[in-house]
C-alpha cells in the first residue's frame, strides 16, 4: 500500500512537470495565497479540490470541528503567519454537515483528550439547550450546531489581537463563516 502510494507521487509529479514545464521551480520560489482556509481533519474535505484551487492558492489549517482554540499556539501561529507574513485577504472558517467532531460535543459522555478539545461546541450547545429541544430531528439538529459552531470559531477568530491589530492597522482583512455538504460537493 505505501510503495502505492509512493508510485503515485512519482507519477503525479511527472504528469504535473509534464503538462507545465517549471511548474514545481516556480511554485518553490514563493506562495502567495489570497485565501486562508480554517477547516475539519475530515478526510472528506479537501480546501483544494473543494474551492478549485492550484497549491499555493489556499493555505491550510484543518483541525477537529474546525475550532478557534485562543489558547492553541498551533493555530494562533498559523493565523499570525497567514495574517502578517502572507497578508492574506480572506480567511474562510469552514465547517461541514454531519461533522464527527460537533457529533462527539453533543453526548453527554467525556474522558477523551479530544472532549477537551471539544468543550467550547459543548458549551454553547448546553448555553442554547431550549432552543435545540425544539429540533427533535438528530440530523437537523446537529446540522445547526455545525453552523452554529462556524459562527461561533469566526466571532472568536474577530476577537484574537491579531486580527483585532491587523484591523486597527487598516489592512484589507475579511473573515468568512461557510459551511459544507459532503453529500453533493457544495459550499
Ligand atoms: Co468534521
Amino acid at each position: 500500500m505505501l510503495n502505492d502510494v509512493l508510485q503515485r507521487n512519482r507519477d503525479w509529479s511527472a504528469a504535473r512537470q509534464a503538462q507545465e514545464p517549471g511548474y514545481f521551480t516556480r511554485l518553490a520560489a514563493q506562495q502567495a495565497p489570497e485565501f486562508f482556509w480554517i477547516g475539519c481533519s475530515d478526510s472528506r474535505i479537501t480546501a483544494n479540490d473543494v474551492l478549485g484551487l492550484d497549491p499555493g492558492e489556499v493555505f491550510v489549517h484543518r483541525n477537529i470541528a474546525n475550532v478557534v482554540h485562543t489558547s492553541d499556539m498551533n493555530i494562533l501561529s498559523v493565523i499570525e503567519y497567514a495574517v502578517e507574513q502572507l497578508r492574506v485577504e480572506h480567511i474562510i472558517v469552514c465547517g461541514h454537515y454531519g461533522c464527527g467532531g460537533v457529533q462527539r460535543a453533543l453526548v453527554t459522555e467525556r474522558g477523551s483528550m479530544l472532549d477537551h478539545w471539544l468543550q467550547p461546541i459543548s458549551m454553547l450547545h448546553r448555553k442554547h439547550r431550549e432552543t435545540f429541544a425544539l429540533i427533535p430531528d438528530e440530523a437537523c439538529h446537529l446540522d445547526r450546531m455545525c453552523e452554529i459552531n462556524v459562527e461561533m470559531q469566526v466571532r472568536r477568530l474577530a476577537q484574537t489581537p491579531i486580527v483585532e491589530n491587523a484591523w486597527a492597522r487598516g489592512q484589507e482583512l475579511n473573515l468568512h463563516g461557510w459551511i459544507y455538504a459532503i453529500e453533493d460537493g457544495l459550499l
